[in-house]
C-alpha cells in the first residue's frame, strides 16, 4: 500500500505511524528488524546531518538492501530538508516522502516555497510534510531556543495554499533530551485539528509519556517523529557492550542495535495502538 494511503487511513482510524531517524546501515536495519517484528508499516528518517555523515547514496543503499531483506513495509523520507536542492534530489531519488522545514522563513515565503515542493514532491508521487509555527530545541542541524507555537488560522491558510499532505505542528514539542519545562500544549492541538480537520505531524517526541502519544493521535496526528530516544540506545547499547568488557566491534554494534530495535517496537506498538475517541 503506498504511504499516502496509509497515512489517510491511520487518520480516520485514529492511530499514527512512527517516523524514526536512522544514520547508518545498523540503525536502519534495527529499525527495520522492529518494523518486521511488529508487521506494521514504519518510516525511516534521515536528516541533512545524517547525509552528511554517511552519504546520501549510502542512506539509500542501506534502506533499499535492509527493505529487501526484510519485506516489512518501510517507507523512506527526507526529514527537516531546509537544502532544496537535497529535497529535489530525493525526491528524484526514489524517497516516499520529504519534508521541507521553512519554519525559520516568514510565513508568506514559507508557504511559497512549500508550495512549489509539494507540486514538485507530487509530480513524482512522492508524499510532501511541511511546518507551520516552530519547534525549539536541537534538531542536528536545526538548532534554536525559539518556539513559535502554531496559531490555527494561520495553519488552516497553509493547508488550503500549499495542499500538503501532513503539516507539522508546534505546540510545545522541543527536539532533543526531554526537559522539564516542555508540556505538549493539547488544548491548542485540538484547536488546530478542528480547525484544519487534516493529517498532523508532531516531531520532537522522544521519552514521552504513553498517555501523550495517545492524545496526540486523537487530535490527527498521524506521524509521530522519534530521534533522540533511539541515538541515547544505541549509545546505551555501547556503554552496556563496553561494561561487559566486549572487545569486538561487531558484537558492541549488535547490541547498540538490538538496544535501539527494542526501543522502536515498543513506540510502534504504542503508535499502532492509538487513542480513544476524540
Ligand atoms: O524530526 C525528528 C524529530 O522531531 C525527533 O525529535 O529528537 O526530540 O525525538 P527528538
Ligand atoms: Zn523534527
Amino acid at each position: 500500500m503506498a504511504l499516502k494511503q496509509i497515512l489517510n487511513e491511520a487518520y480516520s482510524d485514529k492511530h499514527a505511524i512512527g517516523g524514526f531517524n536512522f544514520f547508518n546501515y545498523e540503525s536502519a536495519k534495527a529499525i527495520v528488524q522492529a518494523a518486521k517484528t511488529t508487521k506494521k508499516p514504519t518510516i525511516l528518517m534521515v536528516s541533512e546531518k545524517s547525509v552528511d555523515y554517511y552519504g546520501l547514496d549510502n542512506l539509500i543503499f542501506s534502506f533499499n538492501k535492509v527493505k529487501k531483506d526484510s519485506e516489512a513495509q518501510i517507507f523512506l523520507h527526507l526529514d527537516h530538508g531546509s537544502n532544496l536542492e537535497l529535497i529535489k534530489e530525493c525526491i528524484n531519488s526514489g524517497f516516499d516522502s520529504v519534508m521541507f522545514d521553512g519554519s525559520n522563513l516568514a510565513l508568506d515565503q514559507n508557504i511559497a516555497l512549500s508550495k512549489d515542493l509539494r507540486k514538485l514532491a507530487h509530480k513524482k508521487s512522492v508524499v510532501f510534510e511541511a511546518e507551520i509555527g516552530h519547534i525549539g530545541g536541537r534538531e542536528d542541524y536545526q538548532i534554536t531556543s525559539a518556539v513559535f507555537k502554531t496559531n490555527p488560522a494561520e495553519a488552516l491558510m497553509f493547508y488550503d495554499q500549499v495542499q500538503p499532505d501532513m503539516l507539522a505542528v508546534a505546540i510545545g514539542n522541543i527536539h532533543g533530551p526531554l526537559t522539564a519545562i516542555e508540556e505538549l500544549d493539547f488544548s491548542l492541538l485540538a484547536k488546530i485539528q478542528d480547525t484544519v480537520k487534516r493529517p498532523l505531524v508532531l516531531h520532537g517526541c522522544s521519552n514521552r509519556k504513553p498517555q501523550e502519544y495517545q492524545v496526540a493521535i486523537s487530535e490527527g496526528v498521524v506521524k509521530i517523529n522519534i530521534d533522540t530516544e533511539l541515538r541515547e540506545a544505541f549509545v546505551d547499547g555501547i556503554k552496556d557492550a563496553l561494561h561487559k568488557k566486549e572487545n569486538d566491534p561487531r558484537e558492541i554494534l549488535n547490541l547498540s542495535s538490538l538496544f535501539i530495535s527494542k526501543r522502536t517496537q515498543e513506540k510502534i506498538e504504542l503508535f499502532a495502538k492509538g487513542c480513544c475517541s476524540r
